[in-house]
């Protein structure tokens, strides 16, 4: 049977930096709660770029790695909390920008395990014989649907884009995928409005609706323990154990939760760790680690890969890849 594998990784980031002490001028809050709570540094703002525009630059970068023509894609897979709109798609967007004629397209909404979800998808896809080279890519506008008088939130997320590129081979790069949800814990973060439920008017405007709300404390809690178990099940899918891991790559909310999630496994010096420049990028998060670490030299040929991710929803998804 023939497998998936990754042959190209791309990522942007928007030129326009935000720092802690930019934020003090708008919120009460100062650096040093941020760093300390969070381990947020600094984050980037898209500034009238949309989801499929840094969608574009991410996976122009990883076809270009990968060796792959645009012409030669069979499909798109955009995960995006922050589509350009409900439809057309960011993914069909994106198809027309990267002159993709051939290529299937198509969105995902599962939040920050996005680009996991994704991944998933076009592995199987492309083990069940339907497809040759698909382009996975998480890309978010998080600055768009914050609010920014919430020093509760707006500290935390940023804007960006990043790319995978999966083609059909022999060897076995994915090893397993675990991806799960709880939709009776949707309150914990959320976008109430915009949607068929709670359609645009001007109450959802005035209240503020159309920006992200998050119970921050509880989630945390759920958040570790849901981010071991997930990395335990999909490691255990593949036959392995924590420590047969070379590298984690978790979803980046907030560094303590990665700290802690890291000790449970007891794998602190293998985590690939960069929410200090870019805050929480939802599926761009995990995406853009991911890109970053194998061009850091971080992930080298044979090692043991775990993406493990989390958000609202809820969702968590978690894959183990064999780097080929
Ligand atoms: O991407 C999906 C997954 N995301 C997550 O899992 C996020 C999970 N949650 C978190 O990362 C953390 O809960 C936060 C970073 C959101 C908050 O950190 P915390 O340590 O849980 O703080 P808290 O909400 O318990 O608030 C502690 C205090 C409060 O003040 P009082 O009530 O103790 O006086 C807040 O009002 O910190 C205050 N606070 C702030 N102070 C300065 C909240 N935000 C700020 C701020 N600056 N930006």
């Amino acid at each position: 049977m023939k497998s998936a594998k990754i042959v190209g990784l791309g990522k942007y980031l928007p030129p326009k930096r935000l720092g802690n002490h930019d934020l003090e001028k708008i919120v009460e809050t100062s650096d040093e709660w941020i760093r300390t709570r969070t381990g947020i540094e600094e984050r980037r703002l898209a500034e009238g770029q949309s989801a499929s525009d840094l969608a574009y630059h991410a996976s122009k970068q990883a076809l270009k790695n990968a060796g792959i023509k645009s012409s030669d894609l069979d499909l798109i897979i955009v995960a995006s909390i922050t589509p350009d709109s409900f439809f057309p798609s960011t993914a069909c967007r994106l198809q027309k920008l990267l002159k993709a004629s051939k290529a299937a397209a198509f969105d995902i909404l599962a939040a920050c395990s996005g680009f996991v979800y994704g991944l998933t998808c076009g592995w199987q896809m492309i083990s069940g014989g339907l497809y040759q080279n698909i382009l996975v890519v998480g890309s978010e506008v998080l600055s768009v649907v914050t609010d920014w008088q919430d020093r509760s939130t707006c500290v935390l997320f940023g804007d960006g884009a990043g790319a995978a590129v999966l083609t059909q081979s022999n060897s076995k790069c994915f090893l397993s995928s675990h991806l799960g949800a709880d939709g009776s814990r949707s309150d914990l973060l959320c976008l109430p409005a915009g949607g068929s439920r709670k359609p645009a008017s001007h109450t959802t405007v005035e209240k503020k609706l159309h920006c992200i709300k998050m119970r921050g404390n509880e989630l945390f809690r759920v958040a570790v323990r849901v981010m071991v178990d997930s990395a335990r099940i999909a490691l255990s899918k593949a036959g392995l154990k924590e420590n047969d891991l070379d590298i984690l790559i978790p979803h980046q909310a907030n560094k303590r939760i990665i700290d802690s999630v890291a000790r449970t496994l007891k794998i602190e010096d293998k985590v690939y760790i960069n929410v200090s420049r870019y805050g929480n990028m939802s599926s761009a998060s995990c995406a853009v680690a991911l890109c970053e670490a194998y061009q850091d030299g971080k992930i080298k040929k044979g090692d043991i890969v775990v993406l493990d991710t989390f958000g609202g929803g809820l969702v968590w998804g978690s894959c183990v890849i064999k780097w080929v």
